[in-house]
């Protein structure tokens, strides 16, 4: 597991850099730390588990790991930005991400707003500009991701998270804020992961509520490790949900409660995948990381 996992985040982070080197190297003016900072934000220490996602779901359905290496790094720049901003001190105001301080606090606020839309609207044309795949398949990854990080996706759910500071609400609401905020952009990853198969069709649907099981779970997961574990494993502040009084699954139904739920999505999410008749051992493995891990 360990070495398949250290094999897709080495390889996303290699193709990752040589897209940011490559903008950086076009830019006009150099003398403002834009691209710096967007390295910074971008080439650091993330778990890369998206674009993981999407290089799993690429070798079980036997498509090339090369025409899906713009596609895992168009989502890992999405969520990276999602974390720059996530951090604003307009929103979760944190210090810390990723082991180093955060973008708004390296450099400034106006910088990390605007790595972050840089970040965003490089994903857009590093998929748009991918010389190794079919238009339509481009097209319909863009159309994925567009909906799954735009605001019926990923922003529709951050913005229910902020508006859920120091409330009660449902379970069902939160169960639909997770699942935009987290969900939406795991689901994402193993539908462009699955696009150029020609089995893409038919195993859709099933894709889709695997994607919304292990996206609520890794959210859970997150949910826990805010109380559970400590800021220098995280790489990031721990505590910050509870300093934030965020809606959480551990604060609507109690830590242990919360944990029972994780493992129970995890045990329907391999069973779904399981449905899917794929070469899917690594997969599995993923599955288990995401309520297993740490950090
Ligand atoms: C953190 O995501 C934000 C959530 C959606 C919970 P990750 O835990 O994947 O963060 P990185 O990319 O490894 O830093
Ligand atoms: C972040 O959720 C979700 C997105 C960035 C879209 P959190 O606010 O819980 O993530 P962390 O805990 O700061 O990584
Ligand atoms: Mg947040
Ligand atoms: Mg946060
Ligand atoms: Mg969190």
């Amino acid at each position: 597991m360990q070495s398949q996992l250290t094999q897709y985040q080495d390889r996303v982070n290699q193709a990752l850099k040589q897209h940011v080197q490559h903008f950086s190297a076009q830019q006009k003016s150099t003398d403002n730390k834009l691209f710096e900072a967007i390295e910074y934000s971008t080439l650091n220490q993330g778990k890369r588990l998206r674009p993981a996602l999407i290089y799993a779901i690429a070798d079980a359905l036997e498509i090339s790991l090369k025409s899906v290496d713009n596609a895992a790094c168009a989502i890992e720049l999405i969520h990276s930005y999602s974390l720059v901003h996530d951090d604003l001190p307009a929103m979760d105001d944190d210090d810390l991400r990723r082991g180093q301080a955060t973008c708004h606090v390296k450099y400034d606020e106006a910088t990390a707003i605007l790595v972050g839309d840089a970040q965003q609207t490089m994903a857009f044309q590093i998929l748009a500009g991918d010389k190794n795949i079919l238009a339509k398949h481009t097209v319909e990854m863009i159309s994925i991701l567009g909906y799954a990080s735009g605001p019926l996706g990923m922003i529709a759910g951050q913005v229910q998270d902020i508006q859920s500071e120091g409330k009660i609400i449902s379970l069902d609401e939160l169960k639909t804020l997770h699942n935009l905020k987290t969900g939406a952009l795991i689901q994402c990853a193993l539908l462009m992961g699955a696009v150029q198969s020609s089995r893409y069709t038919q195993i859709k649907p099933q894709l889709v509520q695997l994607g919304e099981m292990i996206g609520l779970a890794f959210q859970v997961q997150d949910d826990i490790l805010d109380i559970e574990s400590d800021t220098e494993t995280l790489g990031k502040p721990q505590g910050s949900d509870l300093e934030l009084d965020k809606s959480t699954y551990p604060k609507l139904m109690g830590l242990e409660k919360a944990k029972q739920f994780r493992d129970a999505l995890i045990l329907e999410a391999k069973s779904v995948l399981a449905n899917l008749n794929l070469d899917s051992a690594f997969l599995n493995q993923l599955i288990d990381y995401i309520a297993q891990r740490k950090h």
